[in-house]
């Protein structure tokens, strides 16, 4: 058994989750136009918070997380609220092979900081989005270690622009960041107040980006009969 699978049904019972859950939400909301036409996939989503306050606006959600014990919670809150558009889904990107299907928003919280080899899971990512469609990450901006606390084997945070930069290298574009919440905990020295970030990147290799593409071989082929 995880940490995660231990945690699962006392998680809701915490409000700042909700609370963080709710404001990351908005944001998400506020930036992008959500319709039901789009088929959304959370990564790490544990027991579903944030995906239960957006499956109005969308039209599916698949919830992966690779926690077991939290996807047993996530089922049957959405057996019980008689929910027909959130399919649960286990899966750990960092070691499984990448399902087939393709999503036009993809949004993760709280999840990435636990995941040692993130080069990976953001490659999937980029992967699992269609050829225009938005990503969503919210996490702790970087901090000193006292969130998690000694013994923690995952991220202290992420720096903002060193994120931007690898999510650029991989292919997104216009990446932007705000924060969405701030996050108040009891750790080891008191209480402290941890900032998230909403980073919002997008892939668009869609119409506008072949035509590019096919102007851009127009180019070579005739710059190539020029010197020919
Ligand atoms: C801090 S919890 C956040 C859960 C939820 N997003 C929320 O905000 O309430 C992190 C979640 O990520 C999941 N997780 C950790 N490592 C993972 C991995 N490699 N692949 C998929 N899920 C993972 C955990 O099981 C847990 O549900």
């Amino acid at each position: 058994m995880t940490y995660f699978d231990l945690m699962a049904k006392e998680w809701d019972s915490v409000p700042r989750r909700i609370e963080r859950a709710r404001a990351v939400a908005k944001a998400i909301k506020t930036s992008i136009h959500l319709s039901p036409s789009m088929k959304a996939f959370e990564y790490g989503c544990g027991t579903g918070l944030l995906s239960f306050e957006l499956q109005p606006y969308l039209g599916h959600i698949t919830l992966a997380d690779s926690s077991l014990g939290m996807l047993a919670v996530l089922e049957e809150k959405i057996k019980s609220r008689g929910i027909q558009n959130m399919a649960p889904l286990r899966l750990d990107l960092s070691i499984d092979p990448l399902p087939q299907e393709r999503y036009h928003l993809l949004y993760t919280l709280m999840t990435l900081h636990h995941i040692p080899d993130t080069d990976r899971v953001l490659r999937g990512f980029y992967t699992l989005l269609a050829s225009q469609g938005y990503l969503c990450i919210a996490d702790l901006d970087k901090e000193d270690g006292s969130f998690h606390g000694a013994g923690f084997d995952g991220h202290n945070g992420f720096d903002r622009d060193e994120l931007g930069d690898r999510l650029t290298r991989l292919g997104f574009r216009n990446t932007r960041f705000t924060t969405c919440y701030q996050m108040t905990k009891e750790v080891e020295t008191g209480v402290k107040t941890f900032p998230l970030f909403l980073m919002i990147a997008e892939k668009d290799i869609g119409q506008s980006s072949i035509s590019n593409q096919q102007s851009a071989t127009k180019n070579r082929k005739s710059k190539h009969a020029e010197t020919n």
